[in-house]
């Protein structure tokens, strides 16, 4: 992950936060509320672990957050339960055992980049179909998914299909990512009751 030291990583390494990502899902749960008191989160992506350190803030210990990378974050919180996988990996009945269903799922997965600005948009969308696909086996029905994904060609289609399974899909591009970044946050809410098939169905 590329570290820009400019005022959020100042803050984040002030406020004890392991990146300055962090600063997205804070303003969007500062305008939209998205994650409540007592909530169960599952958090894509979670490496080094700032997302997963605020969620675990707001909904507190009587909540729990699912921080899931390939990469393993240290101890994020006592309310964060860590699984080290490849989110292609990941199987919905396994999950379960967790917790029966989530009420938000968080992914702020990226692909590694190659420079290649096609090959990097592609490999974000199939992340975030794969947040998708999750969110229709895992979240429960009124739900949300808070979703990355870089933007290009193919995004318009992506943000369809979002729509076919909530009610509202907000796109957002929050302060603190940096202008110059094809980065873009999808703010799904009110998941269908009839959510469509999942696609990559493994679970
Ligand atoms: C921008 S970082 C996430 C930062 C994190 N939200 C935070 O605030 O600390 C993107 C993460 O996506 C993860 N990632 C990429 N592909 C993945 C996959 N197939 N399965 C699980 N995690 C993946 C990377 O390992 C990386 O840690």
């Amino acid at each position: 992950m590329k570290k820009v030291q400019d005022h959020y990583f100042k803050k984040a390494k002030k406020q004890g936060f392991p990146a300055r990502s962090v600063y997205k899902l804070e303003e969007v749960q500062k305008k939209h509320k998205l994650l409540k008191s007592g909530q169960t989160v599952m958090d894509l992506g979670a490496f080094p672990g700032s997302w997963s350190k605020y969620a675990a803030g707001v909904v507190g210990p009587k909540g729990l957050v699912v921080a899931v990378d390939i990469q393993k974050p240290g101890v994020i919180a006592d309310n964060v339960c860590i699984l080290q996988q490849d989110v292609y990996d990941l199987k919905a009945s396994n999950l379960r055992r967790i917790s029966p269903h989530f009420d938000v799922m968080l992914s702020d997965m990226a692909p590694k980049t190659t420079g290649r600005k096609d090959v990097d948009h592609f490999r974000s969308v199939a992340l975030a179909e794969r947040a998708l696909d999750l969110a229709g086996e895992l979240l429960k029905p009124g739900g949300t998914l808070f979703c990355k994904i870089f933007q290009g060609k193919d995004f318009p289609s992506f943000r369809d299909k979002c729509r076919e399974s909530f009610s509202s899909v907000r796109v957002i591009k929050p302060k603190s990512s940096r202008p110059e970044s094809v980065e873009i946050f999808l703010l799904c809410t009110d998941k269908k009751i009839a959510h469509r098939a999942a696609s990559g169905s493994n679970g």
